[in-house]
């Protein structure tokens, strides 16, 4: 897993998916000038610091005195304890080890064992400086910080070094906010790599066997679809008017409405799956954030929009809670393949190394938008493509 090329017993070189550059903040090219989402709003509240990890670094995020999230690395400056288990006050965040106080900026703003001048009584300034020690508070330096934007109920943090650089916008969760339209956030972890991830979200021949009889069964039928590839996204529109999902998803669909079902991808880390009937459907965005090769968050948003008369909004309250358990259910299958195929993966060299079919042509886009962005994104990238492929479920 360790290279991203391979030599085949031919000597020929094989394309491999390399997890762990991908989730490697050094490693891992122009994937790191993106927004990733590090929780949502709720669960940063002003009265704790929360620990988070992305492309491997430990952050530290909390909110300063006007509420604003904040993104800092979680280190102490001073003996490198993590910040997270501190406290937050005034804004502000205390480390838990010998209690130095930094601000949002990341700035050390008080040093207790330093008393109350904060100046220290420099008794032998030479002597302190020949060891090593900084006579000024002031010149401690300061955290890391990274930019952070809260937006759709979630909290995005930029992991690259210049924000200008970012190569997209936050995403938006589809429907949030419209009158119509009723919106949940699902968190999972699971044990995988975003391009496994992103690859499962996107890959309908998965859904027959992992999800039989909860989401799609078997029915030996073919599949056409449009796999588009350009500026950056994949998107698929399956050609199918008779294909059908089961369990929940027929509550969507009482008149029998032909169904709409696109898949797409946009780089790096986010899925966007739409099951519309008519003006009715779900819509299920998925955004991945890589904590380690093999380790990931995934904030699933669940938009949908019921067949009946009542206004959308009440009749999605009441079943809220019934969808979402069921769509727990499915993703826990998700899980549950997911570790699987780590496993797999894992075992022994070789892992990363995939052989594809006419049927996984959507996948190996995927893969080449993100080995393109690994390798540092620079260039014009995979060229824009429209092709028609067919599988059968
Ligand atoms: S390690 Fe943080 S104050 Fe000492
Ligand atoms: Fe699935």
């Amino acid at each position: 897993m360790r290279n991203s090329l391979h030599l085949a017993p031919s000597g020929e070189p094989v394309l491999a998916v390399d997890l762990e550059a991908e989730a490697d903040l050094n490693r891992c090219g122009a994937l790191r000038d993106y927004w990733y989402v590090a929780c949502r709003s709720p669960e940063l509240t002003t009265k704790k610091p929360l620990a988070r990890t992305i492309l491997g670094l430990n952050l530290v995020l909390f909110r300063d005195e006007q509420g604003k999230p904040t993104a800092l690395r979680d280190r102490c400056l001073h003996r490198n304890a993590r910040l997270s288990a501190g406290a937050t006050f005034d804004g502000k965040l205390g480390c838990p080890y010998h209690g130095w106080v930094y601000d949002a900026a990341g700035n050390v703003v008080e040093v207790p064992s330093l008393g109350p001048s904060q100046r220290g009584e420099v008794l032998d300034e030479r002597v302190h400086v020949r060891s090593g020690l900084t006579v000024e508070p002031c010149e401690l330096g300061r955290l890391q910080r990274f930019e952070t934007r809260e937006q759709d109920g979630l909290i995005y943090v930029f992991m690259g070094e210049d924000v200008w650089k970012a190569r997209a916008e936050p995403f938006r969760v589809p429907y949030w906010g419209h009158p119509d339209w009723t919106v949940y956030f699902m968190v999972t972890r699971f044990p995988n790599g975003v391009t496994n991830l992103v690859e499962n979200f996107m890959d309908v021949p998965h859904t027959v066997f992992v999800h039989s009889k909860w989401f799609r069964n078997r029915a030996r039928k073919r599949v056409p679809a449009t796999v588009k590839r350009s500026g950056g996204s994949v998107l698929v529109t399956y050609k199918q008017d008779q294909d059908a999902v089961s369990g929940m998803g027929r509550i969507f669909n009482p008149s029998g409405l032909p169904m709409f079902h696109t898949d797409h991808y946009f780089v790096p880390n986010i899925t966007r799956v739409d099951y519309m009937w008519g003006e009715h459907g779900f819509v299920i965005n998925s955004q991945v954030t890589p904590v380690g090769p093999t380790d990931s968050w995934v904030y699933t948003a669940i938009s949908f929009r019921l067949p009946f008369e009542l206004p959308g909004r009440v009749v999605g309250r009441f079943m809220a809670p019934i969808i979402k358990w069921y769509t727990t259910q499915v993703i826990l299958q998700d899980v549950e393949i997911m570790r699987v195929q780590r496993e797999g993966l894992l075992n022994g060299p070789g892992g990363g190394v995939f052989k594809s079919t006419e049927a996984d042509l959507l996948h190996a886009d995927i893969e080449a938008y993100r080995r393109w962005l690994r390798e540092g994104g620079q260039g014009p990238g995979p060229t824009d493509e429209e092709r028609d492929i067919v599988f059968w479920i």
